[in-house]
């Protein structure tokens, strides 16, 4: 174990209780942070053809993403340029060569163009190329399609890559996993009722973890001395002696990803992607989560086990390893659900405080606070 970096004892104030219930400070973080970043919103081989689409809520926002005739991805604001009408209502499906508005039938091209409305050859002064869909930015990383409303979107390579690389460091290498070749093995989508910064925070400290993580401490016995592994660049937490693999008994998982190092075997790492993607690396999987915030008290959480191909094509059984995380998980979402109504009490009109081993979750709060200060002028002065 690696020392702290801080003095014995210290406790540091969190954000105040309002920062996670007031609908003006959500507001203002769909604006500044889900609205002006990079979100993770789809994973690219669930659109397997052209017009397969999901629709993801990034801030405020509904979005489109999809495949043109070519196969390439693109994503849209859902929302008709004719008198705004939702276009697409179904989380996800089929569209066949166009997508049509269900109001008044106008009629999109898979790449956004207008390509038809009714009557539209008596309206000569309608220039379609005005009206095609509002296009979204995207990227791929990790086999997961990227997006970003901001007009000008920050570096992708700065805020996501750079970040997770620096959180990982160069030796424990995110590449060597190859998530963007892994098939997905399970899917299990969390309603959370809690505020998505509690699920953040959570995600980043394990001092919970000798309480409410009974088999992940089993496994990995460090965690249960209270230091997250992503508490330290590049620390993995080592499997405990004993345990054949990351699974809810220990039980052996499966064969290690072919390029994970050896300095990578036994070992669990954690990486945090601001502002809503949890990483989780073991030898034979990964497991990735999505957060989609709601509303203040409200986090839509899609995680997803990414198996070596032939595993998840053999059918082999991959519940001794869902099944661990799972409960990871509902432990986890359980006590942000039981953390989100204090969050309203007097007691915390000051917040808390965080000891030695939360100190990095103080970073964290002071991006929150940074991003929030950061934006239009002339908005009313910081809440939190
Ligand atoms: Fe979509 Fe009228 S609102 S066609
Ligand atoms: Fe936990």
């Amino acid at each position: 174990m690696t020392t702290t970096p801080e003095a014995p004892g210290s406790l540091i104030p969190t954000l105040p209780g309002l920062s996670y219930t007031d609908p003006e400070v959500f507001r203002r973080e769909q604006e500044r942070i889900f609205e002006a970043l990079w979100c993770c919103a789809v994973r690219s081989a669930e659109l397997d053809r052209p017009g397969a689409f999901r629709t993801v809520q990034i801030g405020r926002e509904s979005v489109i993403v999809t495949r043109n005739r070519s196969g390439e991805l693109r994503a849209f604001l859902n929302s008709c340029r004719h008198r705004g009408a939702r276009l697409c209502t179904e989380e996800a499906g089929q569209l066949r060569r166009s997508l049509q508005c269900p109001y008044h039938a106008w009629t999109y091209d898979l790449d956004g163009r207008l390509v038809a409305a009714p009557n539209l050859v008596r309206m000569p002064d309608v220039d379609r190329s005005a009206y095609g869909l509002v296009p979204v930015a995207l990227r791929e990383w990790l086999g997961y399609t990227w997006v970003c409303l901001a007009d000008e979107p920050p570096s992708f390579e700065e805020t996501v890559i750079g970040a997770a690389v620096e959180r990982l460091g160069d030796a424990a290498s995110i590449d060597r996993y190859r998530t963007g070749e892994l098939a997905l093995g399970r899917r299990i989508t969390y309603d959370v009722r809690a505020n998505w910064k509690l699920i953040v925070e959570n995600f980043m400290e394990c001092y919970h973890c000798a309480t409410i993580h009974p088999e992940l401490t089993e496994v990995l016995p460090e965690f249960a001395e209270g230091y997250a592994a992503q508490y330290y660049v590049g620390h993995g937490a080592e499997f405990g002696e004993g345990i054949k693999g990351f699974t809810v008994d220990g039980s052996a998982g499966f064969a290690r990803l072919p390029h994970v190092a050896d300095a990578q075997d036994r070992r669990y790492y954690a990486i945090t992607v601001k502002p809503t993607v949890f990483v989780n690396l073991v030898p034979d999987h990964v497991i990735l989560h999505r957060m989609f915030p709601l509303a203040a008290d409200r986090t839509v959480v899609e995680c997803d086990w990414l198996y070596a191909p032939e595993v998840v094509v053999s059918g082999a059984d991959v519940s001794g390893s869902v099944e661990l995380f799972h409960r990871v998980n509902v432990q986890d979402f359980d006590a942000c659900e039981r953390t989100q109504p204090g969050m309203a009490s007097r007691a915390y009109r000051d917040g808390g405080v965080l000891v030695p081993s939360e100190h990095h979750i103080g970073i964290f709060h002071a991006w929150v606070r940074e991003r929030l200060a950061a934006g239009p002028a002339g908005l009313p002065s910081d809440p939190v």
